[in-house]
């Protein structure tokens, strides 16, 4: 766990991925794959197949804030970075990249009635602009902070989504034992702004198949809608989110592998987001296209919730799938 631990407690808002990229960037060379970058920044890490080729996608990024205005009192302005839950931004600390922290606060009709972004400001405790500007600039991005913390088989922290995917990605690169497909690890920047990363990379990469790692709600807590996704189930094989119809053939082997291999699983269909498996579909003439997710609770809060039987289960599926020989 202590992998995940490193990898959640980067700060990276989408477009500010970097110190994520080199992470990753070292631990995939360090593993023996090739490793390239493309413009916006996603981590392609390569080995050569003579087989179909597979993109397996992971996002970089986490939500976060960016600066727009500083008042003459030093109360510091901001628009979202990524969706973010607008009624439960009262009093929540978050963190600039060199560190200042500050609390996001409002008059409390904003969060109960209006939920205005414009209306909320980020307290850092500075006297006036000028003492504000010494610590934080127009421009600047800052993220929830939420301490990773592991208490039996549960895992609450910032920035699951999606660092707990690029986590599998790398167990997975490291526990393959044979394989004959054509393998790309690719760790998507920019995906809670638009998905943009996995559109530049697949265009990149052109696969035959992919598969999208990211985490997906739940139906388990008291007011959620219906779902068989659920702490504790296992992988969630994703039949449909609102960016992607996955692919037929693809949902199918991934099920098989699950079952031939005694990995619990559930479906997921995700009527609330896209993932990177929406724009890797749309690639070229069409990509085969599934996902695999991990059960998470209160997703894009600073305290996002997943069982780490889930995510091994998630780890071993990916892995399976990536030794299958796919075939058209
Ligand atoms: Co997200
Ligand atoms: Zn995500």
């Amino acid at each position: 766990m202590d992998l995940l631990k490193r990898l959640t407690e980067i700060d990276a808002p989408s477009g500010r991925e970097d110190m994520v990229y080199s992470l990753i960037a070292d631990m995939a060379k360090e593993l023996g794959y090739e490793v390239t970058t493309d413009g916006l920044g996603s981590v392609i890490a390569h080995k050569k197949g003579d087989g179909k080729k597979l993109m397996l996608a992971a996002h970089t990024d986490e939500i976060g804030v960016i600066v727009n205005y500083i008042d003459d009192n030093g109360f510091i302005h901001f628009s979202a970075i990524g969706g973010l839950y607008k009624k439960e931004l009262q009093k929540r600390r978050v963190r600039f990249k060199n560190g200042t922290v500050g609390i996001i606060a409002a008059d409390e009709d904003v969060f109960e009635k209006t939920q205005e972004i414009n209306k909320m400001y980020i307290d850092i405790g500075a006297k006036d602009r000028e003492e504000a500007e010494r610590l934080v600039q127009i421009g600047d991005t800052a993220v929830f902070d939420g301490a990773f913390c592991l208490s039996g088989d549960t895992v609450i922290s910032k920035a699951l989504d999606d660092r707990v995917g690029c986590y599998i990605l790398l167990k997975a690169m490291k526990n393959i034992k044979d394989s004959d497909n054509d393998l790309y690890f690719v760790f998507t920047s920019q995906e809670e702004v638009g998905i943009r990363g996995a559109k530049t990379s697949a265009f990149t990469v052109m696969p035959d198949f992919a598969i999208a790692v990211d985490v997906t709600d739940t139906g388990d807590t008291p007011d959620a809608p219906k779902s068989d996704v659920r702490l504790g189930g296992g992988a969630a094989i994703k039949a449909m989110d609102r960016s992607v119809m996955c692919d037929v053939g693809v949902v199918k082997t991934l099920k098989k592998l699950a079952q031939d291999n005694a990995i619990p699983y559930t479906t997921e269909i995700m009527t609330d987001g896209g993932t990177d498996a929406g724009a890797i579909a749309l690639t070229g003439g069409g990509v085969k296209t599934g996902g695999i997710s991990v059960p998470v609770r209160y997703i894009h809060s600073p305290s996002e919730l997943a069982k780490i039987s889930d995510i091994n289960a998630c780890i071993d599926l990916l892995t399976k799938a990536c030794e299958y020989n796919w075939q058209i």
